[in-house]
């Protein structure tokens, strides 16, 4: 609990660092443990509260980590265990909280439990995987697709069946029907609790159980051409089963029996079926992401309309969170222009619920285009060419105008952004007026505002580029008003109430201006105005 009697995961701020991409310590042109050490200052100054690591841990990087050959050790490429630990006293010596990715679903085909279970058909580890006898015309057991291209299905000669692997050949899914896999799953998390982390981001948490039967899954009917090829099908049958909930619960147990620990879950399904991994009487995950806001058509009536069914949805008493970006999806500034990416940090923020920051959206870095010959994603690898690519929002982050950017003494594994020279965090740090300094002034303003913090959200009705709604807690309100279309608004006082002040403009020019009447917004501007408190 933190002062104000809350646990810390909800009244804190997450910032996700993708650990290959932060800061290279050893000059190899890969970022690493010690990177992130020397850039905690940043992070206590930009004003988050925890720090959620993308996999640090043995992989031989065919899917850049989400593919783990060791759980419970760290890969060479970011540095030891030693390190690791300097790490975690480190971060909560800074006041912060650290998240570890959890990857339960798969293993690399390199992890020792693969390699046993490929070994033969009576090996022991054998029914840790998905094992299957080819279809009756020889071809996969089913129709299931890879989402990252191809059959979900790799057929081994020399045992004569094929295993599953929702992503890559090299990613076989662990089968999470067997009690044995949980508890080594389980045993791994209490391997990183002990070591004190405070809780995991747990990778495709909605995949870990499959039907028993292995069904056919239906065609999409809404399926477009130029989208990736595993969407041709729905995921009935292969993601979001009714007992991957009762696995949830057992996570959570498990983070529970270390105390004030937070379990997020990677979930994309609609929000009526997301928000049933807060679990029976809120008994799975605490922060099932919601990624409602990376996906959505940027326009005020959409948003208003996403907030809405997401505040409806939610059990009682569940807490809600936002993310705008993260290492699979194209960078927000790229998504919604450079304009606009300060108004949706400032809907980020001012939402009821935990925010997660991607690295870099606070400098507003936006998604560099990757040479055909320069990939590394192996999404974009197998399905070349129609905008899967993930390197572009995985590049080296913009601390300076030195080579690399203050990243690497070396050349960067993925290049950087061309306009780094000016697009960094001394050069916007020294801008009142930069996206960085709105990114820390919005920060501020959440934490000392319980209204933002904790308070209620309610929408007030609006028209056009308008989003607007109100956060009160008890005797504060406080009225936001966005501009999501590039010409000015004006909002009424009779939305808003008399008497308000500004407390912060996007521009974070106005700071203090009393609105008496008509509060008027620039084009792409967004502005949080205290009001009287109504119920107060
Ligand atoms: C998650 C990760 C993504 C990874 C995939 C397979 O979606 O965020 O980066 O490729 O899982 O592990």
């Amino acid at each position: 609990m933190d002062q104000s009697g809350e646990p810390w995961w909800q009244s804190g701020i997450f910032y996700q660092v993708y650990p290959r991409s932060f800061q290279d310590s050893n000059a190899d042109g890969v970022g690493d443990i010690t990177g992130i050490i020397i850039r905690l200052p940043y992070l206590v100054t930009l004003g988050v509260d925890a720090v959620w690591l993308s996999p640090i841990f043995p992989s031989p990087m065919a899917d850049f980590g989400y593919d783990i050959s060791d759980y419970t050790g760290i890969d060479p490429l970011f540095g030891t265990m030693e390190d690791f630990d300097t790490l975690v006293n480190a971060v909560h010596s800074s006041g912060l909280k650290m998240i570890l990715d959890l990857v339960p679903n798969h293993t690399s085909e390199q992890h020792a439990w693969f390699v046993e279970s490929r070994n033969s058909r009576d090996n022991p580890k054998r029914d840790w995987y998905i094992w299957r006898d080819p279809g009756p015309d020889g071809g996969p057991p089913n129709n299931w697709l890879s989402e990252f291209g191809g059959s979900a299905w790799t057929y081994d000669a020399p045992t004569g069946q094929y295993y599953y692997h929702a992503f890559l050949t090299q990613q076989p899914d662990l089968n999470w029907r067997n009690p044995a896999v949980r508890e080594a799953i389980y045993d791994v998390m209490r391997f990183w609790l002990r070591k004190g982390v405070d809780g995991f981001r747990v990778d495709v948490i909605w995949h870990l159980i499959k039907d028993a039967e292995f069904r056919d899954n239906p065609p999409n009917p809404y399926y477009r051409d130029g989208r990736p090829p595993h969407e041709k099908i729905l995921t009935r049958y292969s993601t979001d089963q009714p007992e991957v909930h009762e696995v949830v619960a057992e996570m959570r147990r498990v983070t529970e029996e270390f105390g004030s620990r937070v379990l997020i879950g990677e979930i994309y399904l609609p929000l009526e079926r997301l928000v049933a991994y807060y679990g029976n009487d809120l008994r799975g995950a605490q922060m099932p992401f919601n990624f409602a806001l990376i996906s959505t058509l940027w326009s005020a009536r959409s948003i208003e309309k996403i907030i809405a069914d997401y505040e409806g949805a939610l059990p009682p008493g569940a807490w809600p969170n936002w993310v705008l970006g993260n290492h699979d999806r194209p960078r927000v500034a790229s998504r919604v222009g450079t304009e606009q990416a300060r108004v949706a940090a400032m809907l980020l923020l001012t939402l009821r619920g935990t925010p997660t920051l991607y690295y870099g959206d606070e400098i507003g870095m936006h998604q560099v285009a990757i040479a055909p010959d320069q990939v590394r994603d192996p999404f974009e690898k197998n399905v070349p060419g129609i905008g899967v690519g993930r390197d572009g929002c995985r590049t080296p982050m913009q601390w300076d105008a030195t080579p690399n950017a203050g990243f690497s003494t070396s050349t960067p594994w993925l290049s950087l952004a061309s306009d780094f020279s000016h697009e960094n965090v001394v050069n916007l740090d020294a801008d009142a007026q930069s996206i960085l300094s709105l990114y820390k002034a919005l920060i501020k303003l959440r934490k000392q505002t319980p209204a933002l913090t904790s308070g209620d959200y309610s929408p007030i009705a609006a028209q056009g580029d308008l989003l607007l709604y109100r956060r009160q807690s008890e005797g504060q309100a406080v009225v936001i008003a966005l501009n999501l279309g590039a010409e000015p608004v004006s909002v009424t006082s009779s939305s808003i109430g008399f008497d308000s002040k500004v407390l912060l403009s996007t521009f974070l020019d106005r700071q203090d201006e009393s609105i008496e009447g008509v509060l008027d917004l620039r084009g792409n501007e967004g502005v949080v105005v205290s009001v009287p408190d109504q119920a107060g």
